[in-house]
């Protein structure tokens, strides 16, 4: 507080030192990981670009984490805050009021939606708009037991961590309670030793297993990540899910599609990844790129699911909010205006090519898959053996910053390189990024 003080009685434009600063986060804050070996102190942005308190530019291909979908301050959003702070327009209302953005929002949601999921909520966070998803699968089954995947991750939350596939966010007094886990479809490791193309899909068979053998034999739900963000972008086949969704169907469960990062039309033509796919969802949930960096998350659901909650309360002070809603409804304009989508598809093929040529001559990358610009690089000390390059993957994000390109870390060892730019970023940027890469994992495997 006091740094904070200083800084302004002094009419310094930058933050107050940076040492300083770390020390008092590090005093103050609750001991959690910052990025980076050095990390950073981001004070500006615009479009593709960010700058630090010392006015060095990056380009960000991390979006925050996968939230910046339609470039950072984008001009339209900016004007149209703007304008509503200009015009008093009121800032907060809560949901028991109407609100004319939170009506224009739903509207555009429900258009989007797959067929069938005709309501919406909103939330302040994704994993709020899972907790709302879970409470809906159960009081419409009357059923408690909700399936996730091992190496999910779906919110910090006490009932989203309950369904979280990593020990590592897990806490000590975690309450595991109704929550059950399937094997993941991770096609690079795959936990039964098979091989894509002769597999049968024997992670999908997998969920009717672990229902039979790990519940009562009802569900309420299962919850499953359309590419496993957090996890590493594990980018399950297209016919896993129409054999999961057949299964969690004939066992009384709704099937949740958590769409926190594969949303907002990053990963296809579709806004929603699980349209594109054709998913039998009885439920979406999002968050992240759909406020561009805002804090709302939204749930879609079927109506027979909405009318099961008649008669019950559920009541959030900040979902909605006015200037949430307008920020994520002018995200949806942008992204439909702009082409973003096509732009994420086109951009996200550049990449996946240029990195498949780079394995060529870079043999730790292991793998690179995901969808549209969500994309992760695994990698790995030795192709045939694929141990974890847990350090590798660590020096690469810490080096591409240096060289000024943020990108994520992710994955269950946190070996995989995640690469998730605002959807706008275009061929030189993309080429740009690559040329850093190549010239770090030079740096890398030769140190
Ligand atoms: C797939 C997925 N679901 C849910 C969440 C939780 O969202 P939030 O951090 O907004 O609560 C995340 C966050 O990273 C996520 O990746």
């Amino acid at each position: 507080m006091k740094l904070f003080e200083e800084s302004a009685s002094s009419g310094a434009t930058q933050a107050p030192g940076y040492d300083a600063m770390l020390a008092s986060r590090k005093k103050n804050y609750l001991p959690l990981a910052l990025y980076h070996d050095k990390p950073l102190h981001l004070v500006k942005a615009k479009g593709l670009y960010v700058w630090d308190g010392d006015g060095r530019q990056y380009l960000d291909c991390i979006g925050g984490i996968v939230c910046i979908s339609a470039g950072h301050n984008h001009p339209k959003i900016k004007a149209k805050l703007m304008q509503m702070l200009e015009d008093d327009e009121i800032q907060h209302t809560s949901t028991l009021y109407l609100s004319r953005h939170l009506v224009e929002l739903t509207e555009a949601m429900v258009e989007r939606a797959p067929e069938g999921l005709d309501r919406a909520s909103f939330t302040n966070s994704g994993s709020e708009a899972n907790e709302l998803a879970f409470m809906a699968a159960r009081q419409a089954t009357g059923e408690n037991i909700i399936i996730n995947l091992r190496h999910s991750y779906h919110g910090g939350t006490a009932a989203t961590l309950a369904q979280c596939g990593h020990h590592t966010w897990r806490f000590r007094s975690q309450p595991v309670t109704n929550a059950v886990s399937a094997m993941e479809p991770y096609c690079y490791r795959c936990p039964f030793n098979q091989k894509p193309d002769s597999c049968n899909l024997e992670c999908a068979k997998n969920v009717e297993t672990t229902i039979q053998t790990a519940t009562h034999g009802a569900i309420a739900g299962m919850i499953v990540e359309p590419v496993m963000g957090v996890g590493g972008f594990i980018t399950p086949p297209d016919a896993y899910f129409e054999e999961v969704t057949e299964i969690v169907h004939r066992y009384g469960g709704k099937y949740i599609s958590d769409e926190v990062q594969t949303g907002a039309g990053r990963c296809g033509h579709e806004f929603l990844l699980s349209k594109e796919l054709g998913i039998d969802c009885d439920m979406v949930t999002m968050a992240k790129g759909l406020g561009n960096g805002t804090a709302i998350g939204g749930v879609l659901m079927k109506s027979d699911i909405a009318d099961s909650l008649q008669g019950k309360m559920y009541f959030n002070t900040f979902a909605g909010d006015p200037m949430q809603a307008a920020q994520a409804k002018a995200t949806m304009d942008i992204i439909a205006e702009e082409k973003l989508s096509e732009n994420a598809l086109a951009m996200g093929q550049r990449i996946v090519d240029g990195i498949q040529q780079m394995m060529a001559n870079h043999p730790t990358i292991g793998d690179v898959r995901g969808r549209g610009l969500l994309l992760g690089m695994e990698l790995v000390k030795d192709r045939k053996s694929k141990e974890h390059a847990v350090a590798e993957a660590q020096k690469v994000m810490d080096r591409c910053k240096d060289h000024g390109v943020l990108l994520g870390k992710g994955g269950l060892k946190g070996n995989v390189v995640r690469i998730a730019p605002p959807m706008a970023i275009n061929a030189e940027q993309v080429d740009h990024m690559l040329e850093v890469l190549d010239r770090v994992l030079t740096e890398v495997e030769n140190a």
